[in-house]
Order: C-alpha cells, then structure tokens, then sequence
C-alpha cells in the first residue's frame, strides 16, 4: 500500500511510511517515511513519568502530527519485540495474535471510545521485530558504513534473550550469537545498583558515578558467582537469573526486583558501596570485552556497532574505544528500549529495500515557536524579555556564573540534553557542580557533569579524541585541562563530552563560542533539564515549573529570557 505525499501534483511521489512503536517500558513512537526519521519520542516526555509503559497515544500523536499525516497514510506499523500484540489491540484496534503463538486467543478489545483514534480503517502490514533486532537495527542503520560491521546488542533482557552479536553488511543485519537471561550482564550490573539502593532499570548510571570512588581491589572477588563469565567470546559459566525476576509498577514505571540483589546487599554493608560499584564496573567493562573484542578478529573488521541498554555505561564504551581493537565506534547515543520502536521501523524499511538515511543529529522530538512560548508566558503575567541575540546573551549570563535553563528548537531522543533542552553553567568552577547537585537538580553530590565542547577544541582537550556528538563515551581528559574544567572532569580525571560542530547546531555551537571568547573556556557544563526522578522537560510550561521549582537563574526559551 503506497500513498501520495507532499510534493507538487507533477512530481508527486509514492512515500513508503513506517510507524515503530514499543510498548512496554520505556514505551515509544518513531516514524519513518521514505528512510529517513521524522519524530522519535518516549511517551514518558508528556505523561511526566520516567520510563513510562503507558500506550504510547501521545508519541504516537506527535509522530504523526509532525509527519503531517493521519494514521491512514501508514503502510506498516512495526512493533519493537515479539509480545506486542496487547498494545497492537489496544492503540490500534488491531486483532493479531502475535507471532509467538498463532493458536493463542485474540487480545480483547478493552480500548474506551475516546481513545480508538489511531485505529486504521484497513488494517497495514504489522511486522513484530524481535526485541534485540530491533537494538541492532538502530545502532547499525543510523550510521553510514560500507564495509562489515560487528553489532553487539547488551541489555537485562528482551524477548528471552539479554546478549547478542550480529553482521551488519550490505544493509542486512544476520545473527552471529544470541544468549539468553542467564548471560544478562545487564541484570548483573541492575542488581548491584538494586543493593546499593537504586532504582534498578535507572540507577545503574549513577553506580557507574560512584565506582571511581571505590576501589575494586579492596574487595576483588566479592561478586563472584553473581554474573555471568565469559572467555574468547563465548559464555563460559552462566549465571542463575532466569525466571528469577519480578516487578513493582509505580506510577507508570516498571521498578524491578531480583533475588540476587538481595544476596548482595550483605556484600554492600561489608565493603560500602563505592567499593561494590566499581567492582561491578570493573566486572562489566571486562566481561563485555572479554565477550565481543574476539569476535571482531574472527569477523574480520574493526567497527563495532552496539545498543542496547547497558551501552549506556559511557565508562565501558570508552574501554571499549581505547582497546586498539576499533577503528571506527557506533554506540548508538539512545541505546535503551526507548528506542526500540524506532528499530523496529528502521528494520522494517530496510527489509522492504528502502535506504535508510544516517542520523545527523538526535533532535528528533516536538518544538515551540516563539509566539507559542509568548502567549504561555503573557497567560502567567510573567516578566520576560525579547532577545535579538540569544546566544550572546545566555553566554553572557554564564560567563557571569549564572545558571541557564535553555529550552531550543526539536527535543533531544534518549536520556542525553545535547543543547535543546539543557542546563548550562560555566565549566570552570568546582562549586558550580555542587550547586547544580543541590540547588537545581536535587541529586547527590557526587554525580558528575559533563560538557558540551566546541568540536575544533576536541584535540586539545580529549586524549584519544574523535567528534563524539551523542555524550555517549567518556574520555581521559588532557592533563592541562583538568584543573581548567573542574566542574566537568570526574574524579578519575574523565569527561563524558559532546562535542558540537558549527554545521550541524549552529546556534548551541555560536553560544559556546561566545563564552570561550568572554572566557577562555571553549565548553560549558550540559546537564538535562529537569530535576531528578522527572524526565526531561519537553514543553515550554514544563520549563517554566521547573524554572521558579529550582534554583535556576535564567529561563531562555526561543529568544525569550525570564530571570529571578
Ligand atoms: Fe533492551
């Protein structure tokens, strides 16, 4: 089924129109037409959730909103994983079994009145794309590569498998080895987090936060027992985690729970938690090496694609990059589940022949303009101004060790603010992380920040360095700088930058320059708007809560400022 799109009447051209959606957690929409990605957004962005499993209405509303097109146009709808045909049924209407059990009963039709309008009045094509495929098809149809890609796809778990190695060439994806819960590094690092107190499913980046803090010499071993070995590439001794899992659902979001995490809370009281973390930072980092650096010798290439969750440890793709085993390195920057939808539409497409456009950027949910953010603000009576030069002037404002909250064009996909909707203060002042903890984020005090970098100083402040757009992987950073760029270098002397090129965000680019030159410092501290426990802000009257509910200094939204 082929339908007109835009394009004068002469060369009006069939479009090929995929919708992925991912129902579960971390539920999303994305939207494909002609290979290239339109809108991609987590439901968790307007239900103000974090990691909502929701039905996606509203990401799939905006998807199609800002496609410019009703839920007719769409030849395909592609599901992210094999157990989706609940969600088919209910944001769709859709009766399908599902293709894990064709005799199975058809789901029931529970949807109210109100809510039937995205069901098609006739049914397109439906694809259910296994879970870890779906991971595997963002991180290898996202980037442009000709010659043979190695794919690793590391999560918990998805469609009963949790660790897995695929080809990428020609444009197909074949599998290579596919393991099941009981080789799930991914749990192993979530129960650690679940001991040490965290939410497990999204504490794990803060255990990765504090394991510089320890030392895992100081209780090497501890954790034997508790995760999966691998040796030259293969699993050598599973660990004991299948079946063994359950969950809380609290406010939309899955909180899970695990037996093991209890078995380590004792090991936790014992050793202290910054020991624990980094002995199961150490433990991750080398059992993933240890598991997919082989398979790029016998593979015959030197490009490593990866997604799936636990390629969000930035610490691990660093080790990963300075292994000498890589030439060139894809982590996909949204690795998690919330952009399985979108894997399944890039599978989908690329499995009709459609040639799938590389991502440039990840700015890929709903904007504001200008008018919309007035009218909120003149609805509130609040004061603002009008900036003819908004760049200048937050640059301003940060070289006066203000703290900025900007808000600019297209939401950011995934968990990373790369300029659009950020928190920004100067880099170059110790205590501005200790403010930005404490008085705007409301978070513990270790967490480290991170910076977005103008691309042309990469050389000068990374070691290793190569443009890093996605904040995606840490780097050492150059001695010179460390003591220039306190609030941004952890204290194992990394930083986990995004480095920004004029071409791509000319705008963010322009404001970083405009601070380098009142300033010297050619970054700025990017940390994401929101505080801790919320997603990050996606509308403009979410800004503003946040705004007057923190200890933020400066609202930029468009080209209107707000200050306190
Ligand atoms: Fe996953």
């Amino acid at each position: 089924m082929k339908h007109s799109m835009t394009g004068s009447a002469g060369d009006r051209q069939a479009a090929h129109v995929v919708l992925g959606v991912h129902f579960g957690h971390d539920a999303n929409a994305a939207i494909l037409i002609d290979g290239r990605i339109v809108a991609d957004v987590a439901e968790e962005r307007f239900t103000r959730c974090k990691h909502s499993h929701d039905v996606p209405f509203n990401a799939v509303e905006y998807c199609l909103a800002a496609a410019g097109i009703g839920i007719d146009a769409v030849d395909e709808i592609a599901l992210g994983g094999l157990r989706q045909n609940h969600g088919l049924r209910a944001l769709f209407g859709i009766a399908h079994p599902g293709p894990n059990d064709p005799q199975a009963a058809l789901p029931p039709l529970v949807t109210p009145s109100y809510h039937r309008r995205f069901f098609p009045a006739r049914t397109p094509r439906v694809t259910f794309v296994e879970h870890h495929l779906a991971h595997a098809a963002t991180a290898y149809f996202t980037v442009r590569e000709s010659g043979r890609v190695l794919i690793a796809t590391v999560d918990g778990t998805g469609d009963g498998a949790s660790t897995c190695l695929w080809r990428g060439e020609n444009g197909r994806i074949e599998p290579l080895v596919k393991l099941d819960e009981n080789a799930s590094l991914g749990w192993f690092y979530s129960n650690v987090t679940e001991a040490i107190g965290l939410w497990h499913g999204d504490g794990e980046g803060t255990t990765m936060g504090l394991a510089p803090y320890g030392d895992p010499s100081r209780c090497r071993g501890a954790l034997d027992g508790h995760y999966p070995v691998f040796s030259r590439g293969a699993l050598e001794t599973p660990a004991a985690f299948k079946g063994r899992y359950t969950h809380l659902a609290l406010k939309s979001a899955y909180h899970w729970h695990s037996e093991e995490a209890m078995k380590l809370t004792p090991l936790v009281e014992r050793y202290g938690k910054p020991d624990i973390a980094a002995e199961a930072q150490r433990i991750l980092e080398e059992q993933v090496m240890e598991f997919v650096l082989p398979w790029l010798e016998r593979e015959g290439t030197r490009t490593l694609a990866t997604a799936g969750g636990v390629f969000l440890n930035v610490k691990l793709n660093q080790r990963l990059w300075m292994s000498g085993c890589i030439d060139r390195h894809h982590p996909y920057p949204n690795p998690g589940d919330s952009s399985l939808g979108l894997g399944a539409a890039l599978w989908a497409a690329a499995d009709q022949g459609v040639a799938i456009e590389p991502i440039r950027d990840l700015y890929h949910g709903p904007a504001y303009g200008n008018d919309e953010i007035e009218a909120l603000l003149k609805a509130r009576s609040l004061p603002y101004r009008r900036s003819d030069d908004i760049a200048g002037d937050v640059a301003e404002y940060l070289a006066e060790d203000r703290v900025v909250a900007w808000l600019e064009g297209r939401m950011e996909s995934g968990p990373r603010a790369l300029g659009h909707r950020s928190i920004l203060v100067s880099p170059g002042r110790a205590e501005h992380k200790d403010i930005v903890n404490s008085k705007v984020k409301f978070r513990e005090a270790f967490r480290p920040f991170c910076p977005s970098i103008l691309s042309e100083a990469k050389d000068e402040l990374l070691m290793k360095p190569r443009d890093e757009r996605y904040m995606i992987t840490s780097f050492d950073c150059a001695p010179s700088w460390r003591d220039r760029l306190p609030a941004v270098v952890h204290v194992d002397g990394t930083l986990r930058p995004q480095t920004v090129e004029r071409e791509i965000e000319p705008l963010y680019w322009r404001l970083i320059d405009e601070f380098r030159k009142r300033t010297g410092l050619p970054a700025v501290l990017n940390t994401s708007l929101n505080i801790k426990g919320e997603p990050m802000i996606c509308h403009p009257r979410e800004a503003i809560r946040c705004f007057y509910d923190s200890g933020i200094d400066v609202l930029a939204m468009g080209d209107l400022i707000l200050t306190k």
